[in-house]
């Protein structure tokens, strides 16, 4: 099964992808948390990336392109995949469906989740991850059971994103209006577009979710 989480900063893309990770036995491959190692690893990519992340633009189609070529057709993912924050141009998703018809493989759903700005700005200003397992956290929605204690791995070392400032939350939205919402009707036009109301609370977005996929 090939499912792509189509959606704003923010809207919960990690968040839920993580959940169809667990329900489905796919592999999450995030764009942005690729990049973000390649960056912690400092690679000339990540470089490149960095400078384009922190002013909330998208990086150039050729590097993501080929980052998801590299993994897509290799072994684990043969039982499927979850592509989180890509395709995120039209060119993206021109490219993303040669390469699949090159392997015979298809994608079989589009999750649009739709979050108004104002909680999208919250959600982001809340988030912080575990430094050390890297699982994610919200001060407004979802702390962990113990303050302070990561829940998963126990270590009390959390981060930020450097892209998670107001300021850049902006230019993220601009580029994801700007550049990112002329895809959906190109999934419209397939017939794979499902939209699913992102504004309520983590569980009752993975039921619905959960119950799209579930009729395919
Ligand atoms: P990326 O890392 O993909 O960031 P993004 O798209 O801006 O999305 P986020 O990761 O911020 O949000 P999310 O939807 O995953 O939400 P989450 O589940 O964490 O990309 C970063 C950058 O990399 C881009 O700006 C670009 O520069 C570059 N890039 C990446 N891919 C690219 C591509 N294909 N092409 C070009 N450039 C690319 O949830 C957010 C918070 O809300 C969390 O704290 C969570 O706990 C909480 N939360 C989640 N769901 C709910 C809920 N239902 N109710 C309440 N709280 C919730
Ligand atoms: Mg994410």
């Amino acid at each position: 099964m090939i499912v792509i989480l189509l959606g704003p900063p923010g809207a919960g893309k990690g968040t839920q992808a993580q959940r169809l990770k667990e329900n489905y036995g796919l592999m999450h491959l995030s764009t942005g948390d690729i990049l973000r190692q390649e960056i912690a690893k400092g690679t000339e990519l990540g470089l490149k990336a960095k400078e384009v992340m922190d002013a909330g633009g998208l990086v150039p189609d050729e590097y993501v392109i080929k980052m998801i070529e590299d993994k897509i057709n290799q072994p684990d993912y043969k039982a499927g995949v979850i592509l989180d924050g890509f395709p995120r141009t039209t060119q993206q998703a021109i490219t993303l469906d040669e390469m699949l018809e090159q392997y015979n493989k298809k994608i079989d759903a589009v999750i649009e989740i739709k979050v108004d700005d104002e909680q999208l700005i919250k959600r982001i200003s809340g988030r912080y991850s575990c430094a050390e397992c890297g699982v994610c956290y919200n001060k407004y929605f979802k702390k962990p059971a113990e303050e302070g204690i990561c829940d998963v791995c126990g270590s009390t070392e959390f981060k930020h994103r450097s892209d998670d400032n107001e300021e850049t939350v902006k230019k993220r939205l601009e580029a994801y209006y700007k550049e990112t919402m002329p895809i959906i009707p190109y999934y419209v036009g397939k017939s794979i577009l499902k939209t699913v109301d992102g504004m309520r609370d983590i569980d009752e977005v993975s039921a619905e979710i959960n119950s799209l996929l579930e009729k395919k």
